[in-house]
């Protein structure tokens, strides 16, 4: 039905030993997955092994400390996973018939990687590795010489590990602020005649869409991206952000897509926000689609971030059964009764019985009780020290 099914893991945030990821791959395979996307760069970290730029390796994949509220520790944290262990994730996975999607973000999200290359921020100043969980204003300057340059060496690298088709290049949650008052960004944006900063950012994913796509992969970005209006139509968008009217038009006039609708199939989030049967109910048939725009929905998603999640029993519980609820909308049998669909899943449960599932007390709930599940998420998840200090932040 689908040709893209897909389960993304955030690597970056917290990393899960490869024994782990080989378990959850065991477990989407059983149920009929067939993508993986690894997100492997972020503002808290850098997990690839580089071999042309080997601070990246050391400097920007180790934190000094992390502070995700609660989830406290005063250690420095992270490493890159190294040549060898991606291939054995990657060969491990084409055994399974999955391919390992990977995503190196950008421009945002990239404090990490400018933490060692201050040299491709707009201003050149000290970069962090971000210790916190955010949204920062240090970003990529699309207008430095030699930016092209060091980002497609590190794709070639990229593309020598992981062989899929798909190619993930991020492209959520860039602010423009840095863009705004750079010369080296005004210049560039008078040279292109563009003024408006989402299609500068779409100026910058074009490029490394081309790129891609004359090393013959498909690019998928956030739909974030969607917002500029020049974004190149051979990008795939994937629709985490909901009710978006650029997404929308840009699928019903020909881009292709991927639904990770946030409120339903971002499986951080608690059982009391996102129960089972929210998720279940999740239909694809997005609204303002036309007959031609629905043709254009090439699979679902479901992702997983990991700022609140440094345990294989947290992780896993967080992901079953809900991963089960994605599988049978992915396989066609999301219109089942929600009671028939909970019969199905105690079969299912045998043979993925080498996963922890959360306790089936906690599976299902009313919408009338999200509001205190994001009271209890906050409260179990942040201190009042870390909302102030994460509200100060760069
Ligand atoms: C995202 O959740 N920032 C894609
Ligand atoms: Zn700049």
């Amino acid at each position: 039905m689908y040709k893209y099914k897909g389960f993304m893991l955030d690597s970056a945030r917290h990393m899960q030993p490869i024994d782990e990821i080989k378990k959850l791959i065991d477990a989407i395979s059983e149920l009929g997955f067939n993508k993986f996307h690894w997100h492997l760069t972020d503002d808290q970290g850098w997990r690839f092994e580089c071999e042309k730029y080997p601070m990246l390796n050391t400097d920007a994949a180790e934190r000094p400390y992390s502070d995700f509220g609660k989830v406290y520790d005063n250690k420095p944290y992270g490493r890159v996973y190294t040549k060898e262990e991606m291939r054995e994730v990657v060969s491990y996975c084409a055994e399974k018939g999955i391919d390992v999607v990977p995503e190196f973000d950008m421009p945002g999200h990239t404090s990490a990687l400018l933490s060692v290359m201050p040299e491709l921020c707009c201003k050149k100043k000290d970069v962090k590795i971000k210790t916190h969980q955010g949204i920062y204003n240090d970003v990529l300057c699309p207008a430095k010489s030699n930016i092209y340059e060091i980002l497609f060496n590190i794709i070639d690298e990229f593309c020598e590990i992981f062989p899929s088709e798909y190619f993930h290049i991020g492209g959520d949650e860039t602010p423009s602020k840095h863009w705004e008052s750079c010369p080296d960004c005004r210049k560039k944006m008078k040279e292109l005649g563009i003024t408006d900063f989402a299609e500068y950012q779409n100026h910058f994913m074009n490029r490394i869409i081309d790129y891609l796509e004359k090393k013959g992969r498909h690019v998928i970005v956030w739909n974030d991206a969607a917002r500029g209006k020049n974004l190149d139509k051979r990008a795939i968008i994937q629709y985490w952000k909901e009710n978006d009217k650029a997404s929308i038009e840009y699928i019903n006039s020909g881009g292709m897509a991927i639904l990770s609708p946030f409120s339903y199939y971002y499986f951080d989030y608690d059982y009391m926000i996102t129960p089972l049967n929210r998720t279940y109910s999740f239909s694809p048939e997005l609204k303002g689609l036309t007959q031609s725009g629905k043709k254009n929905i090439i699979g679902l998603e479901a992702p997983v971030w990991t700022e609140y999640i440094n345990s294989s029993s947290r992780l896993e519980k967080l992901l079953f059964p809900r991963l089960i609820a994605v599988s049978f909308t992915l396989n066609g049998k999301g219109n089942m009764k929600y009671k028939d669909f909970l019969k199905e899943i105690e079969n299912i449960r045998k043979k993925l019985d080498f996963v922890e599932f959360e306790d089936n007390k906690k599976w299902t709930s009313s919408r009338m009780k999200t509001p205190l599940g994001w009271l209890k998420f906050v409260k179990t998840n942040y201190s009042y020290e870390y909302i102030k200090s994460a509200t100060n932040q760069e």
